[in-house]
């Protein structure tokens, strides 16, 4: 089963949005260096974006049966939704939340996380990079649980 990369709102803007935040990296580019290491890993990623929190709830759904781990950057949502956490809770997978930026060194309305009480792990402030270590990180969860 595929690891799913889900991200959230806004984050089809990257590279043109806040760059001095979030960076020059378009989600595109980011994309395809998480091919390019899942390739190496010998794993296999479901990447996609959604403005939409419904959605974005749909797709966690989706994931309890059709994905081995989730990567999680639900962007605004993180600090908004009940829904995305109570989604979460429903999942048994590995879950990391990733964010570009480090939001804890941001606004106060970015300092909690919905999110963050439901996954394995966090990973902020690293921009792209993040994913790509978040993927490390699943990918070595997996082998571990391995039978
Ligand atoms: C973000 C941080 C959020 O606070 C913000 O709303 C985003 C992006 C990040 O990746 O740094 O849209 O999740």
């Amino acid at each position: 089963k595929p690891i799913f990369i889900l991200n959230g709102p806004n984050l089809n803007l990257l590279g043109e949005r806040e760059p001095e935040i979030y960076g020059g990296n378009t989600l595109a580019t980011i994309e395809d260096a998480l091919r390019n290491r899942a390739a190496t890993l010998g794993v296999s990623i479901d990447f996609r974006q959604t403005n939409h929190e419904g959605v974005l709830v749909d797709q966690i759904q989706e994931a309890r049966h059709a994905a081995s781990g989730l990567i999680l950057n639900a962007g605004a949502y993180t600090h908004t939704s009940v829904a995305i956490h109570d989604a979460l809770r429903a999942l048994s997978l590995p879950i990391i939340e990733v964010h570009l930026s480090n939001i804890y060194k941001r606004e106060a309305f970015r300092h909690r996380s919905y999110v963050s009480p439901a996954a394995t792990g966090v990973i902020c402030g690293l921009g792209a990079q993040g994913y790509g270590l978040a993927l490390d990180a699943v990918a070595e969860i997996l082998k571990a649980s391995a039978p």
